[in-house]
């Protein structure tokens, strides 16, 4: 951070000089003492909000890294993207003061026009903005509840849907999330598919989708009233796990055989990450909904859900006071225009093949790794003791997190119990993908001594 930076801090009131300024160590103990509540700084040193450009980044310390999280799929056009930077810079006078609840801006029609352009199916359909993911999942939550008048919900697990109210009673993916919090509606719950493990011993190419069938009977026991099902198109947080299509396509159809709608939860996976604009997409199913979020705010506080029209009964069912003010519609705009003129779902298809292709190799050189998994730009690994027991070993996937971003600056991140996710940002490279593996193997050979 440059001394115009510290200025700029300093005039803002923050308590702050040029020795802590460059020392991530002193924040740390700072946010935990009396901070931030609920950050967790066990890996990561502070992040340097005055530099960065593409896939480098740097914290404060001075230590520059390959950024393989992309702010857990936020950072679609990675660090400081020029063209969007300009963009911004050309818009930054507009009048984005507005409430949009009550009052419309051509800005945020003309985001909802596209949004429903780019989504599956040729139903009538509408969108309504929101402020975060999981608000953008628990606005399609309601929506089905007011369609269908039925309050119960299929749901999975590993799932994560969000930290907050409908969308908290649907995750499932760490018990810290949950313990303690009440259920705040009916969840009925099944297994998500997952093939390397799967709970019904069977084997994807030959099985006869148990996963699928045990919804059936899930609902039969506990209840058909089901207002939808609300399912990660691939499971993030929970593992990476990515469905085998046919288990998806038969959830949707028990779904629809009972009546129910079909929630595709693309925060994380969709906006054009695996290729296509959205996850869903790859699994032939035309879902009734789609929840997003991340990516899709250029950075920021922004999600979305697109259902069926009407979405609601009733005008204000559901509003938040921030949701697409005009300046935010027109980035989300010019992002996805951005992303159809440069063809980078393609490459995004492109360049993740040749991702989970390397880390395939990388599985086969070393015996800590059971599984490679990948669709578009995300691919999990999973850490195993050995590849013939496959027992879990959350050890040493820690300890290759720690290393890598520690040793070789490589910035990962972890998922569900055993798994780290590559998730990178939109651009970058094959020469940065194969950057990445040198210093991720290095982190899996130190990590596995
Ligand atoms: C699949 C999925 N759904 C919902 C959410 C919640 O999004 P937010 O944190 O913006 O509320 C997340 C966040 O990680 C997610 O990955």
């Amino acid at each position: 951070m440059d001394a115009r930076h510290i200025e700029i801090l300093k005039s803002l009131g923050v308590d702050i000089n040029e020795k802590n300024a460059k020392n991530s160590q002193h924040w740390i103990e700072r946010t935990k003492s009396h901070a931030l509540a609920t950050q967790n700084r066990e890996v990561y040193g502070f992040i340097d909000h005055t530099r960065g450009e593409g896939i480098r980044m740097y914290d404060i310390d001075g230590n520059e890294y390959l950024d393989l999280a992309s702010g857990v799929a936020v950072r679609a056009m990675g660090l400081r993207y020029k063209p969007f930077i300009e963009f911004e810079s050309s818009i930054v006078d507009v009048v984005h003061e507005i409430m949009s609840n009550n009052w419309d801006s051509i800005p945020q029609t003309a985001f909802a026009e596209k949004l429903i352009s780019i989504t599956p199916g040729t139903h009538e359909k509408q969108a309504s903005m929101t402020t975060s993911g999981a608000r953008a999942v628990e606005n399609c939550m309601k929506s089905a509840m007011d369609r269908s008048g039925h309050q119960r919900f299929i749901g999975f697990r590993p799932s994560f849907h969000g930290r907050t109210g409908y969308a908290l009673a649907l995750t499932a993916s760490n018990k810290k999330h949950k313990a303690g919090f009440p259920q705040g509606v009916d969840v009925t719950r099944v297994f998500y598919p997952y093939c390397y493990r799967c709970p019904y011993g069977q084997n994807a190419e030959d099985c006869n989708v148990e996963c699928a069938e045990a919804l059936r009977g899930a609902i039969e026991v506990e209840g058909d009233d089901i207002a939808a099902t609300v399912m990660e198109s691939v499971c993030c947080e929970g593992g990476f796990l990515i469905p085998p299509k046919k288990a998806v396509k038969a959830i949707y159809d028990i779904t629809k055989e009972y009546g129910g709608h079909f929630i595709a939860d693309e925060v994380q996976a969709g906006m054009g990450r695996t290729g296509k604009w959205w996850a869903i997409e790859h699994f032939d199913v035309v879902p009734d909904y789609i929840a997003m979020g991340k990516a899709i705010g250029v950075g920021y506080p922004l999600g979305a859900s697109v259902g069926p029209s009407p979405m609601f009964s009733a005008y204000s069912r559901h509003s938040e006071t921030f949701g697409a003010e005009p300046k935010m519609a027109l980035q989300c705009l010019w992002l996805l225009k951005h992303l159809e003129d440069e063809n980078i779902l393609s490459k995004n298809a492109e360049k993740g093949a040749y991702m989970t292709k390397r880390l395939t190799e990388l599985k086969d050189k070393h015996e800590v790794i059971g599984d490679v998994r990948g669709l578009g730009l995300m691919t999990g690994i999973e850490f195993v003791k050995d590849k013939k027991s496959k027992e879990r070993d959350q050890k040493t996937r820690n300890d290759i997190v720690k290393n890598a971003v520690h040793k070789y600056k490589l910035w990962v991140l972890a998922a569900g119990h055993n798994v780290i996710r590559w998730l990178p940002s939109y651009i970058i490279t094959k020469e940065d993908i194969d950057e990445c593996l040198d210093r991720f193997e290095k982190a899996i050979i130190d990590s596995s001594k």
